[in-house]
């Protein structure tokens, strides 16, 4: 197509990326991370009580992502739901996760992000074909020491701009139809780059505010700010409104490109196996996306 590395580089951040062959199902990226989380996590799969997974881009509507992965994993006392938030999913998913585990309904929970982006893309349409990758992140939850794990979250949605991303599944509307008439893929991914990107840096350094507030860490705390990897101007942009180091930013976007709800775990997964975490150290998950959704969560890491 008509594009250069250099622009997209230059412009994203983005190097490389990962591209599922075309009749490789998502679910198979899924079960990979799933199996690596349960056998970290040093638990058996009878012992998960719910499979959780947030995808935008499920093989299936039914059966869901999650009981396929439930029946992949040997999950089998777990109940299994899918939720879509699309690139929020994973903060959504794991505020979710929390409730069932503070109420004491569960104790274990295996929650899975993961995204097939290249299966709802038009490779015609340069401005949005170059930003996705495929991938998926996996990590159990659990009931922790006291003064560890999710210390906050915070969600939000402004569903009146959800028509800057789209994905259409069993309709379209008449300006779906309109923004894909040149598409040869008629459900793929539309999106308003710039209305998002405008989005994007308001909305990351508001959310990171709203989940330290009123709590004991501050900015200055915080390790880590590990946000969803849409674009690294998005980031700088953000990291200038927040008055923070672009040091403090956790990217992966440069080798992964964006993964929608994938992006956060997988760059969690990256930083834990380079060893950069430890216990105690304070972190701030960011992410944002299509709804148009946003969310956060403040973790003291305990692992
Ligand atoms: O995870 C979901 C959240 N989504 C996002 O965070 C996406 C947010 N938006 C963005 O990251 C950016 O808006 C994009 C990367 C999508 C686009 O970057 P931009 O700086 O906003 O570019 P633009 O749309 O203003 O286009 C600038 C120029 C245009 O050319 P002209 O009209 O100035 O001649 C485009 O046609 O760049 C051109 N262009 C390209 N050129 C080479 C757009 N895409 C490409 C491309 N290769 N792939």
């Amino acid at each position: 197509m008509d594009t250069s590395d250099e622009w997209i580089l230059k412009r994203t951040g983005i190097s490389q990326r990962r591209i599922l062959s075309q009749d490789t199902p998502v679910y198979t990226l899924a079960v990979e991370a799933a199996r690596h989380a349960i056998n970290d996590s040093g638990l058996q799969p009878e012992n998960i009580d719910l499979v959780l997974v947030t995808t935008s881009t499920p093989d299936y509507l039914t059966p869901s992502t999650s009981c396929i992965i439930q029946k992949e994993t040997g999950a089998v006392n777990a109940a299994a739901f899918d939720l879509v938030a699309a690139c929020s999913g994973f903060i959504y998913g794991m505020t979710v996760a929390q409730q069932f585990i503070q109420t004491g309904y569960y104790k274990n929970i295996l929650l899975v992000s993961c995204e097939g982006m290249s299966k709802a893309l038009d490779w015609s349409d340069r401005k949005n074909c170059v930003l996705f990758g495929d991938g998926a992140g996996a990590v159990v939850l659990g009931r922790v020491e006291d003064g560890y794990g999710i210390l906050n979250t915070h969600i939000g949605a402004n569903g009146a701009v959800g028509k800057y991303i789209t994905i259409p599944c069993l309709y379209m509307s008449e300006e779906d139809k309109q923004t894909r008439e040149e598409y040869d893929n008629k459900l793929a991914l539309w999106q308003d780059g710039q209305e998002v990107f405008k989005f994007a840096v308001k909305i990351m350094p508001y959310a990171t505010e709203r989940v330290i507030e009123n709590t004991e860490v501050s900015l200055d705390d915080v390790k880590y700010i590990i946000p969803h990897q849409a674009n690294c101007r998005i980031i700088e942009g953000a990291v200038k409104r927040l008055g923070v180091a672009l040091e403090k930013v956790y990217t992966t976007i440069k080798k992964y490109g964006n993964i929608s709800s994938a992006s956060i775990p997988v760059a969690m997964d990256d930083a834990y196996r380079k060893k950069h975490l430890n216990k105690g150290d304070n972190l701030v998950l960011v992410g944002f996306g299509g709804g148009l959704t946003w969310g956060s969560a403040l973790l003291r890491w305990s692992k």
